[in-house]
């Protein structure tokens, strides 16, 4: 891995650089990503409740005010008793508050032409009536309010009740196709999913927060390395790097005197000093052998 001269500093760089940014890209992917799980499955809550409360708009208006709407005249039709009709008002007015909240009924075959799907809401209503077992879809997508989180589920026709007015024109009220025309909205069978509530709630916001902490951390890390490496390289270059670059000029120095008691005087690290000792006294014992070799005397054992 490490060329057999490559220098301390350099090898300490090609060990912590890659560790550097392996740990910033998983720290901060990684943080990025539990957070917009997070806002997902916050969004995901807010939206179930929202949807609850339009079900129950829904409800109060088919329990409650359409009995009593069904005893006015007959003449006028007071859509104030249709429950889309209610839920889809109430959330109009949510909508002007806060643009981020919406909430339509789309229907293939709408009675309310603005209640058309677009080429999305299509695609969920095909996704429905494709898969009988599916109950909810939820993503995220953009709005003119930013993203928004979504959520859909499918409308079936369960209760026999609705195809008073959504079956055949001559069932319904008089007064409903004098309003809405005998052409939208009829032909719904009984187990038919005919269309889906789809509502959106704010998570730009959320998904911005995500980004912003995930870039921070990754700032945050990256400070920490970059102090780490420049006082780590520091130490390595003061403790070790420097005082063996002059040991190795000391013991080259000693090596051409002629006083062979020249001592090889370093500074560092107690490990350096312990080296220049044993190199000084190595080079003792080879001059000591050296001489007795050349005076024919026999080397000591
Ligand atoms: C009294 C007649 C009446 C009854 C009963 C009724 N609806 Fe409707 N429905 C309407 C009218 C009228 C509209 C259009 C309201 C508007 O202008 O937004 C409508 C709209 C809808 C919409 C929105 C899509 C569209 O067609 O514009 C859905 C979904 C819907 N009805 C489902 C149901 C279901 C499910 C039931 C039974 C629980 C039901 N309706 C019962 C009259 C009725």
């Amino acid at each position: 891995m490490f060329g057999n001269k490559t220098s301390a500093v350099a090898t300490i760089r090609l060990i912590l650089i890659p560790i550097f940014v392996i740990v910033v890209i998983i720290g901060s992917g990684g943080a990025y990503l539990l957070l917009r799980h997070d806002a997902m499955v916050r969004a995901t809550e807010t939206a179930r409740l929202v949807l609850n409360t339009a079900v129950a708009i829904r409800g109060y208006t088919q329990d409650q005010v359409l009995p009593d709407v069904a005893k006015a005249p007959t003449s006028q039709f007071y859509e104030t008793g249709v429950p889309a009709f209610a839920a889809q008002s109430v959330y109009k007015r949510v909508q002007g508050m806060n643009p981020a909240y919406s909430y339509r009924e789309p229907a293939l075959n709408p009675t309310n032409p603005n209640d058309r799907p677009s080429s999305v809401e299509v695609d969920l209503i095909n996704r429905f009536r494709a898969e009988a077992q599916l109950d909810e879809l939820t993503g995220i997508r953009d709005s003119d309010a930013g993203a928004v989180f979504y959520l859909a589920r499918p409308i079936k026709i369960t209760n026999a009740d609705c195809l008073v007015c959504h079956s055949t024109p001559d069932k319904a009220p008089p007064s409903m196709i004098a309003k809405y025309g005998p052409s939208n909205g009829f032909g719904w069978q009984l187990n038919e999913i005919i269309g889906i509530q789809t509502l959106t709630v704010p998570i730009a916001e959320q998904l911005k927060g995500s980004v912003e902490l995930a870039i921070s951390l990754a700032g945050g890390l990256l400070l920490v390395f970059v102090v780490t490496y420049f006082v780590l390289t520091y130490t390595l270059q003061m403790t070790l790097v420097r005082p063996l670059r002059e040991l190795t000029d000391a013991a080259e120095a000693a090596s051409v005197t002629a006083n062979e008691r020249a001592a090889i005087n370093v500074s560092g690290t107690k490990e350096i000093q312990d080296l220049a000792d044993s190199i000084a006294r190595l080079r003792l014992s080879l001059m000591k052998a050296l001489r007795r070799l050349a005076s024919g005397e026999p080397p000591k054992a």
